[in-house]
């Protein structure tokens, strides 16, 4: 039999392919999902692509898009190494819907030592990560139409999961004026006869936000007040710098039902192994139908990955190795220090100190820069400094003078990065035209390298 090669210009988009796939070419294309017309991730978009093919060109790019502990050398815990290869041969059948015991065992543990009370491994379902949760507690929950409350910005599978779900995500701003923290008050005008749920990203992507105790706990009351499903995104749980207090959701929420979602990728850096998983706390008596709905969704995929479940234990039981990573002198909280350090002294950034998490969204100022476009600024940071980071616009946000960037790098490495930004921004705002726009005068990588 032979052996098909996938091309060499693998990674590039299947439209970009159309030339090297002539075999496949019909006179009719193939037309997408309607359903994914509004659907977006551009942190894997355009511009990921474009600094790929930079990288076949030999070109060394610093890529600030995507928070991959892994490519930072951040490593995942030796024991959950150790405790997932002791139990390979349990691993080799399909496990229960909603995951091995002891891993929920686990998730219910950790509730328990955070206050949160009435969780049992019942109410626990272990997911290929989070993303595949987040798709699933919507697909049981919405009809045409139901409106989904979704902070701006977002992390923007949230809001694609509600689109794809037939959902419609209602944005309400998390401001960078306000330190990116919501206001119950805009929140609850937000709400209409069709809202359904609430999400909550906190400590928040892409933002680093941590919302204050007094925030959370209005939330809770608008969501209790409604009847709306509450889904707490808590990934970051324990990333948190400066002494920022991460409050679970589920401790506020007793009168409707919540959802906390969490995971081993970020706090365990072991975001390769695709353990999620969502515990339902509050209302649960009166949430048995959508339980069971989804459970049936569960049940329709088989089960997650069992391997990487049989690490939950040990990450969440004893010692929790992100403390010091988050702790003055901790790699992430000296990164971190060099963005704020960066953005303090900088001639054109504005940034809110983000509490926690792995992100800045870093403003640039407005009156400095009046003109900035955030996806021509990423893309000429790209071609002309090597260095990717994604764009606000990505997290649904209606500004377009902000960009995210990851603090997963060392100090060393940011400083030198923020070096490279201060100099394409002072090249903007050097032109005696809008600045933002690509300058003239700078010859392109993507001209040289032609
Ligand atoms: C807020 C948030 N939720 C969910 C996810 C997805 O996590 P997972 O790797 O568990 O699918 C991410 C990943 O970056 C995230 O930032």
């Amino acid at each position: 039999m032979a052996i098909v090669k996938w091309p060499a210009t693998a990674g590039a988009s299947f439209s970009d392919r159309a030339d090297i796939l002539p075999a496949m070419k019909t006179a009719e294309s193939i037309r997408p999902s309607e359903s994914l017309k509004h659907v977006r991730y551009e942190i894997r978009g355009r511009l990921a692509r474009r600094a790929h093919e930079l990288e076949r060109q030999g070109y060394e790019i610093v890529s600030l898009n995507i928070g991959n502990p892994r490519a930072f050398g951040l490593r995942t815990p030796e024991t959950m190494r150790l405790a997932m290869i002791e139990n390979l041969a349990e691993a080799e059948g399909y496990c229960h819907q909603k995951g091995i015991f002891p891993a929920r065992e686990a998730v219910v543990m950790q509730q328990q030592a955070r206050g949160v009370t009435g969780v049992t491994a019942e109410e626990v379902f272990i997911g290929n990560g989070v993303s595949e949760l987040i798709d699933l507690v919507l697909r049981a929950l919405l009809n045409d139409g139901d409106e989904v409350l979704v902070p701006s910005p977002d992390y923007p599978l949230w809001t694609a999961a509600v689109t794809l779900n037939r959902g419609r995500a209602v944005h309400y701003p998390c401001r960078p004026e306000n330190g990116f923290v919501p206001d119950p008050q805009e929140v609850a005008r937000l709400m209409t006869p069709r809202t359904r749920a609430l999400v909550v990203i906190n400590p928040n992507n892409p933002t680093g936000a941590v919302y204050p105790r007094h925030v959370l706990e209005a939330l809770a009351q608008l969501a209790q007040a409604r009847g709306l499903v509450v889904f707490s995104d808590e990934i970051y749980d324990q990333m948190t710098y400066d002494g920022a207090e991460f409050v679970p959701m589920a401790t506020l929420v007793h009168d409707t039902l919540c959802a906390t979602l969490s995971g081993l990728s970020k706090v365990y850096r072991a975001c390769g192994y695709r353990v999620g998983w969502v515990a339902f706390s509050g209302r649960t008596h009166a949430a048995g139908d959508y339980l069971n709905a989804l459970e049936l969704l569960a049940s329709l995929r088989l089960c997650s990955n069992v391997m990487a479940q049989w690490a939950v234990q040990t990450a969440l039981g004893g010692h929790q190795s992100i403390q010091e990573l988050v702790s003055p002198g901790g790699r992430l909280h000296e990164s971190r220090a060099a963005i704020l350090e960066a953005a303090a002294t900088s001639r054109y950034l504005r940034l809110a100190p983000p509490g926690g998490a792995m992100y800045a969204f870093i403003g640039v100022d407005p009156q400095a820069l009046p003109d900035f476009d955030d996806q021509q600024f990423t893309l000429d940071l790209l071609e002309q400094k090597h260095v990717l980071v994604a764009p606000g616009v990505s997290f649904n946000v209606s500004y377009r003078n902000h960009f995210r960037i990851t603090n997963l790098p060392d100090a060393v490495t940011l400083k030198d990065v923020f070096g490279r930004i201060e100099e394409l921004l002072g090249a903007y705002a050097a032109l005696p035209r809008a600045a933002g726009r690509a300058p003239d005068n700078v010859v392109s990588v993507s001209s040289r390298v032609k």
